[in-house]
């Protein structure tokens, strides 16, 4: 064992065990050695183990756990509606040209973003990019978009009160809804862009991508695009776009890469117990 680490090393704490330990005895000296030796790789094995975890926990459980505790379960409460993400409290009962705000909440907790006016611009991490769902005007006509821009006056005139909580769904509920996909946790809603392109769009790949997950995905096994977006690399620059703009809420169920990072967590406490 001794023999692992450099002899000059060895040498040092031969001389200090015996000029300061008061080790004479050869035998002892060796003993400590091997004491030392075993010190050393255990500091570094635990070093290398920490490292692993918190690692793990950054690229796969990014963000998410941060939230825990924020959520709000989709459905559980009366009364509210999401925007970007955000849980309001509805306080009155605006009258909303085409919509019923009645019928609307019978479904709690819905996202709404999509009836404020948007512009393509307020999403900065689209810029550059020229796929069709992150580069075109998302209200092409008043319509489509009947509530004024999204700001905190806006807000106030419609009665909105932001409960600072975010809209919490589970696999099930986004499985559940039509056009609802989960990209690194976050919960998408492509439905103002699936009405927009009913039909594919020919050689633009996100919109291919978005199509193969909404369409091609069995509801059942939760709806999840983040291995397919993050498998190539155009459209892997188009995700925090996608993020941004479509926001719906979070799953707020522990994610998949969250359990691996967990088990890699408990793995590291058995090595360092074990240790
Ligand atoms: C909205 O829907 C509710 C329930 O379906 C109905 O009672 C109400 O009259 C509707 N409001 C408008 C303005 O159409
Ligand atoms: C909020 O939006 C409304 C409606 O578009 C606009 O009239 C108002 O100036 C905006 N307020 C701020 C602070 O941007
Ligand atoms: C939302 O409304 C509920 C019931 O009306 C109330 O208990 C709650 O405090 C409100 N939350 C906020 C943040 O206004
Ligand atoms: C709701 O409140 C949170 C923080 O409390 C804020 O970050 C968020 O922008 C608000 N959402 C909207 C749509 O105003």
């Amino acid at each position: 064992m001794a023999y692992i680490l450099p002899s000059r090393v060895l040498l040092g704490a031969d001389f200090l065990l015996e000029s300061i330990g008061g080790l004479q005895d050869k035998q002892k000296r060796q003993a400590w050695r091997e004491k030392i030796a075993l010190c050393f790789i255990i500091i570094i094995l635990c070093g290398i183990v920490g490292f692993l975890t918190v690692g793990f926990q950054k690229v796969l459980c990014p963000d998410t756990q941060k939230y825990v505790g924020r959520f709000s379960p989709m459905g559980s409460t009366p009364g509210v509606l999401g925007v970007q993400g955000w849980q309001m409290n509805i306080t009155k009962y605006p009258a909303i040209p085409g919509h019923n705000i009645t019928e609307i909440l019978q479904s709690p907790g819905q996202d709404i973003t999509t009836l404020f006016q948007r512009k393509a611009n307020q999403y900065p991490s689209c810029n550059g990019l020229a796929f069709r769902a992150a580069a075109e005007e998302p209200c092409p006509t008043t319509s489509s978009c009947p509530l004024p821009e999204l700001n905190a006056s806006t807000l106030q005139t419609l009665g909105f009160v932001n409960t600072s909580l975010i809209v919490g769904y589970d696999w099930d509920q986004v499985a559940a809804l039509s056009n609802y996909f989960v990209l690194d946790g976050a919960v998408l809603n492509m439905n103002s862009y699936m009405a927009l392109h009913p039909n594919p769009i020919p050689s633009d790949n996100l919109d291919a991508a978005i199509r193969t997950i909404l369409q091609k995905t069995p509801g059942q096994s939760g709806r999840d695009g983040t291995r397919l977006f993050y498998y190539r690399t155009d459209i892997r620059k188009a995700v925090p776009c996608l993020v941004e703009r479509y926001y719906a809420g979070n799953i707020d169920k522990i994610t998949p890469g969250c359990v691996v990072s967990q088990l890699v967590l408990y793995a590291g406490l058995i090595v360092v117990l074990s240790l």
